[in-house]
């Protein structure tokens, strides 16, 4: 199985990635597999200088999914520098960077901070952020603002180092905000952001997280974040699309990869079972082998093919080799690594 994919420029093993924001930049994931086996690592949105986050609770459980609002706590683009990029390098893993910022300066000055950092494949820009100087609308909620930090971070950006949009789902048409970063220079698009969500508890009757409103992740989101990628794939076919949502096992992914995603990322899963990403892997190879694909590259976009054109039927399954053990979270629990609590996921 050829697992190699690419997004744009940045030629990566295999097809699975973490997610941003749910694993820093890879340290707490080493212990449970080597990082340079991963696609990449997607790290956490930083920002030109440290910040704190919002006020706790930050975290909240949801039905099959839960709501962050972290508040992009961070330790500011110099410390990231200095310590999460070299460790990545000495590891030989790749880094895809997430920069986050609250003006068009902000995010081209990330830009040049980072253009000759170690490590580095891609940068991906969270424009899920609020734009200080307009009102504090979200910039991924209008193209235009959208396609102004896209310019200005191509601007920055070596050629050879592709700059990857992460689109929100909370617009109306995403293909139009798709359409107008890729017009201003994204080599990629990064779909999707959390949903913006609340929960109130019924108890103190308040909302439950102290910055009231929150990203809703989790495998609750994932069929619009298929519904966004099949949208996108549909409408800009060359475009290479870093998938994410709800991603938790190797049918999830191979569900993003059909609806036209060339890589994907494992975010809230991670929580739950910080394997994930090398278990999702695992499982897309298996699958993809199963249905007779050669490649990665045979499968992306497979599920928009024309009526009647279908592969021929997988082989049948290998020998029942006997019950297998568990996939539990601790001796004995024969809980799914990846169910925390009592939700689904
Ligand atoms: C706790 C948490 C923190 C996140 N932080 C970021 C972030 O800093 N930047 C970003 O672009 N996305 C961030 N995300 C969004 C994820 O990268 C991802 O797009 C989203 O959660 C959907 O994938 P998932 O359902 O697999 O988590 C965060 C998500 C979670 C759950």
């Amino acid at each position: 199985m050829n697992l190699a994919t690419s997004l744009g420029a940045a030629a990566l093993p295999n097809p699975v990635l973490t997610a941003s924001g749910c694993a820093a930049a890879g340290r707490e994931l080493e212990p449970f597999a080597p990082v340079a086996s991963l696609g990449a690592v997607v790290t956490k949105s930083v920002t030109l200088r440290p910040r704190a986050g919002r006020p706790t609770p930050r975290m909240a459980e949801t039905p099959s999914g839960m709501l962050n609002s972290i508040g992009l706590q961070n330790p500011g683009v110099a410390a990231f520098l200095a310590h999460d990029l070299p460790w990545l390098a000495e590891r030989g893993a790749r880094a895809v960077v997430s920069i986050a910022g609250g003006s068009v300066a902000d995010y081209a000055a990330l830009a040049a901070r980072l253009a000759d950092a170690p490590a580095l494949v891609a940068l991906e820009v969270n424009i899920s952020c609020p734009n200080v100087e307009s009102r504090g609308e979200v910039f991924a909620c209008d193209p235009l603002a959208a396609s102004r930090v896209v310019a200005a971070v191509r601007a920055e950006t070596p050629a050879g180092i592709p700059v990857l949009a992460k689109l929100s789902p909370d617009v109306t048409d995403i293909v139009s905000v798709a359409r107008a970063c890729v017009d201003a220079g994204a080599d990629g698009l990064t779909l999707i952001n959390t949903l913006l969500g609340m929960v109130i508890d019924p108890v103190t009757l308040r909302p439950r997280l102290g910055g009231v409103t929150g990203g809703l992740s989790g495998p609750a989101i994932r069929p619009v974040a298929v519904r966004c990628v099949w949208q996108v794939h549909a409408a800009l076919p060359a475009v290479p699309i870093l998938g994410a949502g709800g991603i938790r096992t190797g049918a999830d992914a191979l569900e993003f990869l059909l609806a036209g995603a060339s890589a994907v990322s494992v975010g809230t899963a991670v929580f739950g079972d910080p394997s994930a990403p090398v278990r999702v892997l695992a499982e897309l190879s298996e699958l993809l082998a199963g249905h007779g694909f050669g490649s990665v590259g045979e499968v992306v976009g497979y599920a928009h093919r024309p009526a009647g054109e279908e592969r021929p039927a997988p082989p049948p399954p290998a020998p029942d080799p006997g019950p297998a053990p568990p996939m539990s979270v601790g001796a004995g629990s024969g809980r799914p690594a990846w169910r925390l609590g009592g939700e689904d996921w």
